[in-house]
Order: structure tokens, then C-alpha cells, then sequence
């Protein structure tokens, strides 16, 4: 089965590292949010993706070439004008009919997927929120999916589309993303998938819900680093043991990275190649070819190629960085 994977988005929030790498690429418990993406959908039998790309998107492309074996389709969305938009940049691709999964590049989800996959009718992962303001949400009576609002002003129902949706009939996304087009029918300035949805609903197509637990959010800082939290426990990768070291799992620490009279964890991925010495580091991502020495890290993020030593009395750091020095 296809996959649609949108990963076009800038990723602002997650500025200074996303000026140099798109967000689906960031690191958290060691590997790239997309990397654990596509690692379920291939798990679950998905053997080809049309992905979606837009900011630094030439590098997704790269990282997912390099990577995995499947057959990509990579489209190019110029123009953000909203995910029915992004989507409808895709129908060339799919063949008339066929059942789609469209994921958003940034859900890092746990799920029986392979159950989804084989759903009767067309199913959208749902999660209960206490407030659901920001995301699209599902009305629904006995499983069934009455009616789809996207960020609602009232409250009318606190189940959140997540951004996992299993689509039986694509025919009948396209020709409602076409009318959503043509009527120039836009929800918060944007052509809106919940839109789309709510109208393939109102043409009589039948939508379930499946939960969503495992729903891990790489949007903030603060999210990835939790989010690295909840991995890393989940996926304990059994790490080695340095000499002069302690290690506090769950940690990842590459292959290839070195390590040397540290205290590495708990909860601290160190990425490909990075050099670490003479340090502490908890709650923590050091990027690839990173260098940190002499200092105590927690609750931090230090991007690809950062170096960072001593005390931070003297630095010299780029735009939106932030250090809290405590
Ligand atoms: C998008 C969808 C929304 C969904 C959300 C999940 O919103 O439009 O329906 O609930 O993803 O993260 P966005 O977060 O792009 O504003």
C-alpha cells in the first residue's frame, strides 16, 4: 500500500536547528523523527511513499534515498496554501481508487498500523486532548464519525485528529479536495484535509476512528526532549559500557561516537560521530559531530556539528539559540 507523507513544513519552533536541517531530520533517540516513521510503515507492509516536501526538502530526499529501499515519489510543494492543497499535488501519483495512509511527517506514532491497514472503511487516528483549539477534532456516536471540525472556536468534541488517516477510497478525496479548490472553500486562511473529509462524509463515505496512545510530538524543544524521554525508555537499545564512563539508561550513544569521562544519562541520545569528554549529560540531544567537553548539559539540545566547552561564560552561539544557565 502508498503512503503519503507531508514533510514540508519549516519547523520554526525548533529554530536554531531547523535554519540548517529540515525538522523531520532532527535527531531524537537515535534517529530521525521520519526515520522512526518510516520504520512502523514499512513494518506494516506500506512499500511505496509519495512524500511531500518543500523547506530543505532536497534533503529529506537524500536522507530517505540513502536509507530505505522502498519506491519514492517526491513532490514539490511550492506554494502553502495547506495540507488539502499538499495532498491534491499528489493525485498524478495515485491511482484512481486505490486505499491510501497519509501520515504527517512529524507523529511519531504507536499503533497497530497492520490492523489499521486492513480497516473496512476508511479510519482516522484519534486521541482524547483537554484542549482541543489546535488540532482538526471528530464528532462521533458508537465508533462512527458523525462530523469533522477543524481547530474549533466551541468545543464540540475533544477527540484530536492526530494525523494518521487511513483512507478506503482515494477517488473520493481527490474530488472533494477539488471542490474544497474551486469553491476557494478555506478554514483559518488554508485548504483544510479536515475540510475535505467532513465533505467526503457528507457524500455518504463512512469513517471510523482508531485510538492513537502512543502520540509523540517533536514540534518544541521541549516536546523533542520528552519526546527523546519516552523512546528511549520504550526502545532500551542495550548501550555498551565505557571505560571511565557511567552510564545512566536509557541512553543512545552511536556506534561510532566517542565517549570519555562522562556521566551520559538518563534519557540522553548522542548522535553519529560526536565527541564528548569530561562531561554530564541527562535529558539531552547532542547532534551529529557534535564536540562537548568540560560542562554539564541537561534539558539541552546541541545541533549537528555544535561545539561546546567549558562553562558557557564566553560563547559565541547563532540567532534563536537559547542557554539557561542555572
Ligand atoms: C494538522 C491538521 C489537524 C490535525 C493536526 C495534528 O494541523 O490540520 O486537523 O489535528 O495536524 O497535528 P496543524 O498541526 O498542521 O496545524
Amino acid at each position: 500500500m502508498k503512503a503519503i507523507i507531508p514533510v514540508a513544513g519549516v519547523g520554526t519552533r525548533l529554530r536554531p536547528h531547523t535554519f540548517s536541517h529540515p525538522k523531520v531530520l532532527l535527531n531524537v533517540a537515535g534517529k530521525p523523527i521520519i526515520g522512526h516513521i518510516m520504520d512502523k510503515l514499512i513494518d506494516a507492509g506500506i512499500d511505496e511513499a509519495i512524500v511531500i516536501v518543500g523547506y530543505l526538502g532536497n534533503m529529506v530526499e537524500e536522507w530517505l534515498r540513502k536509507n530505505y529501499s522502498i519506491r519514492f515519489t517526491f513532490v514539490n510543494q511550492s506554494e502553502r496554501l495547506g495540507l488539502a492543497h499538499a495532498l491534491w499535488m499528489c493525485k498524478p501519483h495515485v491511482k484512481k481508487d486505490e486505499p491510501l495512509f497519509i501520515i504527517l511527517g512529524d507523529t511519531i506514532f504507536d499503533v497497530d498500523l497492520q490492523a489499521v491497514l486492513k480497516s473496512p472503511v476508511s479510519s482516522l487516528g484519534v486521541h482524547e486532548v483537554k484542549d482541543p483549539r489546535r488540532f482538526g477534532v471528530a464528532v462521533t456516536e458508537n465508533g462512527k464519525i458523525l462530523k469533522l471540525v477543524e481547530k474549533p472556536d466551541e468545543p464540540v468534541s475533544n477527540l484530536a485528529i492526530v494525523g494518521l488517516y487511513f483512507l478506503l477510497h482515494s477517488e473520493g478525496l481527490f474530488s472533494s479536495i477539488d471542490h474544497i479548490i474551486e469553491n476557494e472553500m478555506k478554514t483559518k486562511g488554508e485548504y483544510q484535509l479536515t475540510d475535505a473529509l467532513q465533505l467526503m462524509i457528507e457524500q455518504g463515505e463512512i469513517f471510523t476512528t482508531f485510538a492513537v496512545e502512543g502520540w509523540y510530538d517533536c514540534g518544541k524543544p521541549e516536546t523533542l526532549l520528552s519526546t527523546n524521554k519516552t523512546l528511549l525508555l520504550e526502545n532500551q537499545p542495550g548501550t555498551k559500557q565505557y571505560p571511565g564512563c557511567i552510564i545512566n539508561d536509557p541512553v543512545f550513544i552511536a556506534k561510532n561516537a566517542s565517549v570519555e569521562n562522562a556521566i551520559i544519562g538518563p534519557n540522553a541520545t548522542i548522535g553519529e560521530h560526536a565527541v564528548v569528554s569530561d562531561a554530564i549529560i541527562r535529558d539531552s540531544i547532542i547532534g551529529n559531530d557534535a564536540r562537548v567537553s568540560h560542562i554539564m548539559i541537561d534539558h539541552s539540545i546541541v545541533g549537528n556539528n555544535a561545539s561546546i566547552s567549558g562553562n558557557p561564560h564566553e560563547i559565541n552561539i547563532g540567532d534563536y539559540s537559547e542557554i539557561r544557565v542555572r
